[in-house]
């Protein structure tokens, strides 16, 4: 591998540690009753940030040509749509609700990086 791949490698190790705090970072704040203000700055920075953070692995993949690349896109996918749903219904959700949908956004992208993300990172190295 060279140098140039070594740092596509630690770049996307360091987002997931960003992602993985702000993930944090939302389940504590949702512990907090009427608190939809911050949660919902959390939840607009998380959505930016998956955003680019997507749009980085989907351009290595492209780069490689990964042959499951249409599986993880369909995942990327689904993962903002729950964001954004979360988001636009936080509103109407009460504290224990918020709590539930956080945590279970929270496992769906913990699962991601792991099943998905980390085969990836896997077939990139070993190319
Ligand atoms: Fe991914
Ligand atoms: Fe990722």
């Amino acid at each position: 591998m060279k140098e140039t791949e070594h740092y596509e490698v630690s770049r996307i190790n360091e987002q997931h540690s960003k992602y993985v705090k702000l993930l944090e970072n939302l389940c504590m704040s949702s512990m907090i009753e009427n608190n939809n203000t911050c949660i919902g700055q959390i939840l607009s920075d998380l959505s930016a940030y998956s955003q680019s953070h997507h749009e980085f692995e989907e351009s290595l993949m492209k780069k490689i040509d990964y042959p499951y690349y249409d599986l993880h896109i369909t995942e990327h996918t689904k993962l903002r749509s729950i964001l954004k749903n979360i988001f636009l219904d936080l509103d109407q959700m009460d504290t224990r609700t918020i709590m539930t949908v956080l945590l279970e956004m929270k496992n769906d992208s913990i699962s991601h990086i792991l099943y998905t993300d980390m085969p990836l990172i896997k077939y990139y190295k070993e190319l």
